[in-house]
């Protein structure tokens, strides 16, 4: 089995895993997040996005938390951008790059956006377009790739299709999202499969959140087919508020461990990792979804 050497690694705890908390964070906490990630050595951190407020108000600071952080050269700081409106915002922060965000499923897309899959195309088109035009990369989401809360199980084709659309109106990379964490290693291969009919390995990444407790597993399948882009949370925070049930996404420190145990590089310092995780767990008062993270803390206290 070949394994790749070396994996990159996006947090996107800032804004997956804090979009679905109840009370507010505040907007210095998640700078101060954004701020321990690249410094425990994250070169890709998902920070925002500019979605309605009445939709997400976790989200609603996004100026206030991307004008807030301390930029480093080294690190592409991305957003999630749903529509013209909320690039217009976005812009005004210049984001490394943006996200795109569309469903295999048309319920969730409805659910999630408010609108069928091929509306959500004719949405990003002129996103995408704009974005390219001022030099900004442009990343798509793609939920519901192996499940979806409300239609059940989706087939492969479902996924090849919407990799097809994004690839069509010029999205230049794309997640393969198990946004309620019921894949296991097969369907999720099946997944990518179906995504690499449109895209090559090097662009695609792996989403995988850990309601069933297989993200792990199906982090092993993806890497086995040569995916080396994985999405994590910093303590596994999160969940999407349109996929109820849904918990959060992988924990970064359990990726990270599992990289390093196959000797595959990360760039990554896991014990920073962990103190970033248990900041913002302590934050918002949680504890940390991250095994590893329970393990090393549990370690140091003892
Ligand atoms: P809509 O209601 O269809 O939009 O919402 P609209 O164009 O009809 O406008 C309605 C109102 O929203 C108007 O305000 C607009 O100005 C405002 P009003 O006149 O009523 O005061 N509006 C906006 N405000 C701020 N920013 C904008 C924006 N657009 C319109 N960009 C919309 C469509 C997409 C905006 C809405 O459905 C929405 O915000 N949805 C939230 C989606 C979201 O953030 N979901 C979670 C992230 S996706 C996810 O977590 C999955 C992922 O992790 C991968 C995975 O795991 O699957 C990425
Ligand atoms: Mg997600």
């Amino acid at each position: 089995m070949d394994y790749p050497n070396q994996v990159r690694i996006i947090d996107v705890g800032p804004r997956d895993g804090l979009q679905n908390e109840k009370s507010p964070v505040a907007s210095g906490d998640k700078i101060a997040l954004v701020g321990k990630l690249q410094a425990a050595g994250l070169r890709e951190i998902e920070v925002t996005s500019y979605v309605s407020p009445k939709w997400v108000p976790q989200m609603a600071d996004n100026h206030a938390v991307m004008q807030g952080i301390a930029r480093d050269a080294a690190v592409r700081y991305s957003v999630l951008v749903p529509n013209l409106k909320g690039w217009e915002a976005a812009v005004q922060d210049r984001p490394d790059e943006i996200v795109v965000f569309g469903a295999a499923s048309e319920a969730f897309s409805q659910k999630n956006i408010n609108c069928s899959i091929a509306e959500s195309m004719e949405r990003f088109a002129p996103v995408v377009e704009a974005a390219l035009a001022a030099g900004i990369a442009v990343r798509g989401a793609m939920s519901c790739t192996v499940g979806c809360p409300y239609e059940g199980e989706i087939a492969p084709a479902r996924v090849e299709y919407l990799a097809g659309l994004m690839r069509g109106i010029g999205v230049q990379r794309v997640d393969v999202a198990d946004t309620i964490g019921v894949g296991t290693p097969l369907k999720v291969q099946r997944a990518i499969e179906a995504t690499l009919k449109h895209y090559d390995i090097a662009h695609i990444s792996g989403h995988f959140h850990d309601t069933y407790g297989q993200a792990i597993g199906n982090t092993v399948a993806a890497l086995q087919m040569g995916v080396w882009n994985f999405q994590s949370s910093v303590a596994g925070l999160g969940g999407c508020p349109y996929a109820k049930g849904a918990t959060g996404n992988v924990a970064t420190e359990d990726v990270v461990y599992l990289m390093h145990g196959l000797g595959i590089e990360t760039g990554i310092d896991l014990n920073q990792l962990v103190d970033a995780g248990a900041f913002i767990s302590n934050a918002i008062g949680k504890k940390p979804q991250s095994r590893v993270a329970v393990a090393i803390l549990n370690k140091r206290a003892g």
